[in-house]
């Protein structure tokens, strides 16, 4: 049996919000199975990761990708790039799953969108992964010769947006003897401490693969706990830097920081934690504005890519973040409040498309 990319129907979905499209793709000769969202197109062909997961079940993939997709609307909007949203997830597990022959079922459902989805990498696939989906697909973007990792990028708009806050709540200028506890040491949150150690901050650090933490404390200073210490850990800032959901009701009054800044997507369990967070005195930016480095990576791809003007354009995350929390404070309002409002004016919905 050949691949098969059907439209499907999710408007019962708690995670639906207007999306344009969503689209189920099934090759059983791979053992593909996929989901690609697109939330909106306003701005340009949706743009998203692939992320590659052996979630529980479709619904929870479904879900997963919902969510993702409209936060990259809303990332490019604010940062007012050429793109809209979209993401893809692959249900299986990309240690055992992931081949060349799934690789090019996916660069053939992404090409069954004719270019309204731009795919690139995400948890679970990598560089290498989207060099062969290119080997099918002209709609991957990410792809050496062309670009950079997206990784330097994110981290380093991470740190613009997290100075911002700093500034904004602490009152410090710079990050001279600012404690920050970053959870996840992965290839953002890594270069996110190397940023944050050459800026003059104290580190606390946990990550759940030892190897991980071995490796940042032989290049930087750092202090490292249990990963179910972290979240809790006495700090100026929480930067969670690992996977979404970590900020649940249970964990607000947990949280020994008063400013959460990171690079994780999706960091809330549910949108209404922001207004906890808030009435906790907790400072929190919003997670698509303070990791929209990797974005700005993507918008900067092609011919003539310069990695130094890549940074440079990351440095307004700082600016965008300042007048954020300016305004929020202004209104009585949260972050996250205005920052999808900021983001909203920067997009015009389009009508929804209906699937039987
Ligand atoms: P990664 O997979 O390289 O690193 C994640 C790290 O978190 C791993 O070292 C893992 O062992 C650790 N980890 C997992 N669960 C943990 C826990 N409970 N406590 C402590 N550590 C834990 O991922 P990457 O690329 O660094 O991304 C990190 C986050 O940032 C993800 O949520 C990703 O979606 C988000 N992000 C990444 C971007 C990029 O450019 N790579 C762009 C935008 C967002």
């Amino acid at each position: 049996m050949a691949l098969t990319v059907r439209d499907i129907a999710a408007a019962d979905s708690p995670a639906f919000d207007g999306h344009e499209r969503m689209v189920f793709a099934d090759d059983p000769e791979s053992g593909l199975y996929a989901i690609i969202a697109i939330h909106h197109t306003g701005r340009g062909p949706a743009f998203g990761g692939l992320r590659m997961r052996p979630y529980r079940d479709v619904r929870q993939a479904l879900d997963d990708a919902l969510k993702l997709s409209r936060a990259m609307t809303y990332k490019s909007a604010i940062c007012e790039l050429p793109f809209g949203g979209g993401k893809a997830v692959v249900l299986g597990d990309p240690r055992t799953d992931k081949t060349p022959a799934l690789l090019h079922a996916m660069g053939r459902a992404v090409n069954a969108l004719g270019g309204a989805y731009l795919v690139a990498e995400d948890l679970g696939t990598t560089l290498r992964d989207m060099a062969v989906m290119r080997e099918v697909s002209a709609h991957v973007r990410g792809v050496a010769d062309e670009a950079g990792a997206p990784t330097p990028a994110t981290a380093y708009g991470v740190l613009k947006a997290l100075e911002a806050a700093v500034a904004h709540r602490l009152g410090a200028r710079g990050l001279d003897g600012v404690t920050v506890a970053v959870q996840g040491l992965g290839s953002v949150g890594a270069r996110l401490c190397g940023y944050l150690a050459e800026a003059g901050a104290r580190l606390i650090v946990a990550d759940t693969d030892e190897l991980a933490v071995a490796r940042l404390r032989a290049q930087v200073p750092a202090r490292a706990v249990a990963p179910e210490a972290i979240l809790g850990t006495r700090a100026d800032v929480f930067a969670p830097c690992a996977l979404g959901g970590v900020i649940d009701a249970a964990a607000v009054p947990r949280l020994a920081a008063p400013v959460v800044v990171g690079a994780a997507n999706n960091q809330l369990a549910r949108p209404e934690v922001a207004d906890r967070l808030a009435a906790a005195g907790i400072l929190w930016v919003p997670d698509y504005l303070a990791n929209a480095g990797g974005v700005i990576d993507v918008a900067h791809e092609g011919r003539g890519y310069d990695p130094r003007t890549v940074l440079e354009a990351c440095e307004r995350l700082y600016g965008i973040t300042a007048e954020v929390l300016a305004r929020a404070d202004a209104e009585g309002v949260t972050p996250s409040r205005i920052a999808d409002r900021l983001a909203e004016q920067r997009f015009t919905r389009t009508p929804r498309r209906r699937v039987a």
